[in-house]
Protein backbone atom coordinates (compact mmCIF):
# COMPACT_ATOMS: atom_id res chain seq x y z
CA UNK A 1 0.00 0.00 0.00
CA UNK A 2 0.88 3.78 -0.48
CA UNK A 3 2.75 5.13 2.51
CA UNK A 4 1.39 8.45 3.56
CA UNK A 5 3.49 11.64 5.83
CA UNK A 6 0.28 13.00 7.48
CA UNK A 7 2.43 16.24 8.87
CA UNK A 8 0.74 17.82 12.19
CA UNK A 9 0.40 21.35 12.10
CA UNK A 10 -0.55 20.85 16.15
CA UNK A 11 3.20 21.78 16.19
CA UNK A 12 3.89 24.41 13.80
CA UNK A 13 4.58 27.80 14.73
CA UNK A 14 1.57 29.39 14.30
CA UNK A 15 2.88 32.85 13.15
CA UNK A 16 4.45 30.77 10.36
CA UNK A 17 1.92 28.67 9.52
CA UNK A 18 1.49 29.34 5.72
CA UNK A 19 4.90 29.56 5.17
CA UNK A 20 5.59 26.36 7.11
CA UNK A 21 2.39 24.09 5.71
CA UNK A 22 3.81 25.30 1.98
CA UNK A 23 7.31 24.06 3.17
CA UNK A 24 5.94 20.49 3.58
CA UNK A 25 4.15 20.76 1.03
CA UNK A 26 6.61 21.26 -1.47
CA UNK A 27 9.05 18.54 0.33
CA UNK A 28 6.82 16.29 -0.72
CA UNK A 29 3.74 15.91 2.05
CA UNK A 30 0.27 15.28 -0.01
CA UNK A 31 -1.52 14.81 3.47
CA UNK A 32 -1.87 17.90 6.53
CA UNK A 33 -3.29 16.17 10.06
CA UNK A 34 -5.47 18.85 11.38
CA UNK A 35 -5.96 18.17 15.24
CA UNK A 36 -9.15 19.76 16.71
CA UNK A 37 -9.41 19.76 20.24
CA UNK A 38 -12.33 20.36 22.86
CA UNK A 39 -11.08 20.91 25.43
CA UNK A 40 -13.88 18.22 26.77
CA UNK A 41 -12.87 14.71 24.98
CA UNK A 42 -9.17 15.85 25.78
CA UNK A 43 -8.03 18.25 28.22
CA UNK A 44 -6.44 20.68 25.67
CA UNK A 45 -7.96 23.18 22.83
CA UNK A 46 -6.58 23.76 19.90
CA UNK A 47 -8.13 25.41 16.48
CA UNK A 48 -11.30 25.22 14.52
CA UNK A 49 -13.37 25.81 11.37
CA UNK A 50 -12.16 29.26 10.54
CA UNK A 51 -8.36 27.77 10.53
CA UNK A 52 -9.46 25.30 8.52
CA UNK A 53 -11.35 27.79 6.18
CA UNK A 54 -8.23 29.67 5.76
CA UNK A 55 -5.99 26.74 5.04
CA UNK A 56 -8.33 25.39 2.63
CA UNK A 57 -7.59 28.54 0.09
CA UNK A 58 -4.39 28.59 0.59
CA UNK A 59 -3.37 24.48 -0.64
CA UNK A 60 -4.34 21.23 -2.28
CA UNK A 61 -2.90 19.22 0.63
CA UNK A 62 -5.27 16.38 1.66
CA UNK A 63 -6.65 17.88 4.87
CA UNK A 64 -7.42 15.00 7.25
CA UNK A 65 -8.79 15.82 10.12
CA UNK A 66 -8.28 14.47 13.78
CA UNK A 67 -11.76 15.53 16.03
CA UNK A 68 -10.54 14.82 19.25
CA UNK A 69 -14.02 16.20 20.06
CA UNK A 70 -17.03 14.45 22.00
CA UNK A 71 -20.18 13.91 20.25
CA UNK A 72 -18.79 14.76 17.31
CA UNK A 73 -21.68 14.40 14.90
CA UNK A 74 -22.69 18.28 16.05
CA UNK A 75 -20.04 19.27 13.99
CA UNK A 76 -19.28 16.98 10.68
CA UNK A 77 -21.57 19.20 8.48
CA UNK A 78 -19.19 21.91 9.29
CA UNK A 79 -16.27 20.41 9.19
CA UNK A 80 -16.78 19.20 5.29
CA UNK A 81 -17.84 22.65 4.88
CA UNK A 82 -14.46 23.93 5.62
CA UNK A 83 -12.43 21.70 3.48
CA UNK A 84 -12.05 18.07 5.06
CA UNK A 85 -11.09 15.50 2.76
CA UNK A 86 -10.96 12.95 5.35
CA UNK A 87 -12.68 12.98 8.83
CA UNK A 88 -11.96 11.00 11.89
CA UNK A 89 -13.63 10.43 14.86
CA UNK A 90 -12.79 8.88 18.29
CA UNK A 91 -15.27 5.80 18.97
CA UNK A 92 -14.91 6.67 22.85
CA UNK A 93 -16.33 9.76 21.56
CA UNK A 94 -19.60 8.88 19.59
CA UNK A 95 -22.43 7.29 20.89
CA UNK A 96 -23.44 5.81 17.42
CA UNK A 97 -20.32 5.15 15.58
CA UNK A 98 -22.22 3.73 12.56
CA UNK A 99 -24.42 6.55 12.57
CA UNK A 100 -21.46 8.94 12.62
CA UNK A 101 -19.53 6.92 9.86
CA UNK A 102 -22.49 7.33 7.27
CA UNK A 103 -22.86 11.03 8.22
CA UNK A 104 -19.41 11.39 7.29
CA UNK A 105 -19.72 9.25 3.93
CA UNK A 106 -22.71 11.52 3.45
CA UNK A 107 -20.99 14.71 3.15
CA UNK A 108 -18.89 13.00 0.75
CA UNK A 109 -15.86 13.21 2.79
CA UNK A 110 -13.70 10.04 3.85
CA UNK A 111 -14.46 8.10 7.28
CA UNK A 112 -11.78 7.04 9.80
CA UNK A 113 -12.19 6.08 13.48
CA UNK A 114 -9.36 6.46 15.91
CA UNK A 115 -8.94 3.88 18.61
CA UNK A 116 -6.92 5.60 21.85
CA UNK A 117 -4.07 3.24 23.35
CA UNK A 118 -5.92 0.86 25.22
CA UNK A 119 -9.06 0.88 23.67
CA UNK A 120 -9.98 -2.70 21.37
CA UNK A 121 -9.68 -3.78 18.48
CA UNK A 122 -12.74 -5.27 19.19
CA UNK A 123 -14.60 -1.98 19.04
CA UNK A 124 -14.11 -2.49 15.10
CA UNK A 125 -15.62 -5.70 14.59
CA UNK A 126 -19.05 -4.05 13.20
CA UNK A 127 -17.39 -1.12 11.43
CA UNK A 128 -14.16 -2.56 9.75
CA UNK A 129 -15.56 -3.06 6.50
CA UNK A 130 -17.50 0.46 6.03
CA UNK A 131 -14.23 2.74 7.19
CA UNK A 132 -11.18 4.23 4.86
CA UNK A 133 -9.08 4.20 7.48
CA UNK A 134 -8.62 3.25 11.06
CA UNK A 135 -6.19 5.76 13.27
CA UNK A 136 -4.03 3.60 15.54
CA UNK A 137 -3.51 6.64 18.88
CA UNK A 138 0.40 5.55 19.86
CA UNK A 139 0.31 8.10 22.50
CA UNK A 140 -2.88 9.61 24.62
CA UNK A 141 -4.55 12.20 22.67
CA UNK A 142 -4.35 15.50 23.42
CA UNK A 143 -0.98 17.02 23.25
CA UNK A 144 2.27 16.52 20.83
CA UNK A 145 5.71 15.82 21.87
CA UNK A 146 4.61 12.53 24.16
CA UNK A 147 6.45 9.35 24.25
CA UNK A 148 5.21 6.48 21.87
CA UNK A 149 3.48 3.68 23.78
CA UNK A 150 4.95 0.23 22.66
CA UNK A 151 2.39 -1.54 23.44
CA UNK A 152 0.67 -0.29 20.13
CA UNK A 153 3.01 -1.85 17.52
CA UNK A 154 1.22 -5.32 18.60
CA UNK A 155 -1.90 -3.98 17.89
CA UNK A 156 -0.80 -2.01 14.26
CA UNK A 157 0.21 -5.76 13.72
CA UNK A 158 -3.31 -7.32 14.60
CA UNK A 159 -4.88 -4.98 12.95
CA UNK A 160 -3.56 -5.57 9.79
CA UNK A 161 -3.45 -9.10 9.66
CA UNK A 162 -6.97 -8.96 10.59
CA UNK A 163 -7.67 -6.65 7.32
CA UNK A 164 -5.31 -8.79 5.05
CA UNK A 165 -7.52 -11.28 6.07
CA UNK A 166 -10.29 -9.85 5.33
CA UNK A 167 -8.71 -8.72 1.81
CA UNK A 168 -9.91 -4.89 2.61
CA UNK A 169 -7.13 -2.58 1.68
CA UNK A 170 -7.84 -0.24 4.50
CA UNK A 171 -5.41 2.70 5.83
CA UNK A 172 -3.88 2.66 9.12
CA UNK A 173 -2.81 5.55 10.52
CA UNK A 174 -0.75 5.76 13.68
CA UNK A 175 -0.42 9.26 15.44
CA UNK A 176 1.82 10.47 18.57
CA UNK A 177 5.59 10.09 19.51
CA UNK A 178 6.58 8.94 15.69
CA UNK A 179 9.82 10.31 14.98
CA UNK A 180 12.75 9.22 11.94
CA UNK A 181 14.66 6.81 14.72
CA UNK A 182 11.34 4.97 15.67
CA UNK A 183 9.13 5.47 12.30
CA UNK A 184 10.27 1.74 10.76
CA UNK A 185 8.41 -0.05 14.26
CA UNK A 186 4.99 1.46 13.21
CA UNK A 187 5.80 0.51 9.24
CA UNK A 188 7.20 -2.49 9.71
CA UNK A 189 4.02 -3.41 11.97
CA UNK A 190 1.66 -2.21 8.90
CA UNK A 191 0.71 1.20 9.07
CA UNK A 192 0.51 3.22 5.99
CA UNK A 193 -0.67 6.89 6.99
CA UNK A 194 2.03 8.11 9.50
CA UNK A 195 1.61 11.09 11.41
CA UNK A 196 4.42 13.56 12.53
CA UNK A 197 4.03 16.77 14.57
CA UNK A 198 7.16 17.61 16.36
CA UNK A 199 9.28 15.15 13.55
CA UNK A 200 7.81 17.85 11.09
CA UNK A 201 8.03 20.85 12.44
CA UNK A 202 11.09 21.10 14.78
CA UNK A 203 13.85 21.84 12.70
CA UNK A 204 14.93 21.95 9.06
CA UNK A 205 10.93 20.95 7.70
CA UNK A 206 12.14 20.55 4.21
CA UNK A 207 14.89 18.20 5.53
CA UNK A 208 12.58 15.97 7.73
CA UNK A 209 10.11 15.75 5.00
CA UNK A 210 12.68 14.26 3.06
CA UNK A 211 14.15 11.95 5.78
CA UNK A 212 10.51 10.40 6.19
CA UNK A 213 10.22 9.92 2.02
CA UNK A 214 13.76 8.81 2.17
CA UNK A 215 12.74 5.84 4.72
CA UNK A 216 9.20 5.38 3.10
CA UNK A 217 11.21 4.46 0.01
CA UNK A 218 12.57 1.31 1.42
CA UNK A 219 9.12 -0.09 2.44
CA UNK A 220 7.48 0.41 -0.92
CA UNK A 221 7.59 -2.29 -2.40
CA UNK A 222 6.59 -4.51 0.63
CA UNK A 223 3.36 -6.67 0.37
CA UNK A 224 0.16 -4.51 -0.07
C1 LIG B 1 -2.04 14.19 19.74
C2 LIG B 1 -2.32 14.56 18.32
C3 LIG B 1 -1.16 14.35 17.41
C4 LIG B 1 0.06 15.18 17.71
C5 LIG B 1 1.28 14.34 17.34
O1 LIG B 1 -3.22 14.16 20.46
O2 LIG B 1 -3.39 13.79 17.82
O3 LIG B 1 -1.53 14.48 16.05
O4 LIG B 1 0.11 16.38 17.01
O5 LIG B 1 2.41 15.01 17.73
P1 LIG B 1 3.83 14.33 17.86
O6 LIG B 1 4.19 13.80 16.52
O7 LIG B 1 4.68 15.46 18.30
O8 LIG B 1 3.72 13.23 18.91
ZN1 LIG C 1 -3.80 13.72 15.60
Amino acid sequence: MKIHLAPSILAADFWQLGKQITLAEEAGARYLHIDVMDGDFVPSISFGMPVIASLRKRTNMLFDVHLMVSDPERYIERFAACGADIITVHVEACRHVDRVIQQIKACGCKAGVALNPVTSLHTLDYIIGMVDMVLVMTVNPGFGGQEYIKTSTEKIRRLRAWTDELGIKMDIQVDGGIRKDNVHVVLEAGANVIVSGTGIFTGNITRNVYDYLEIFAKYRNRKA
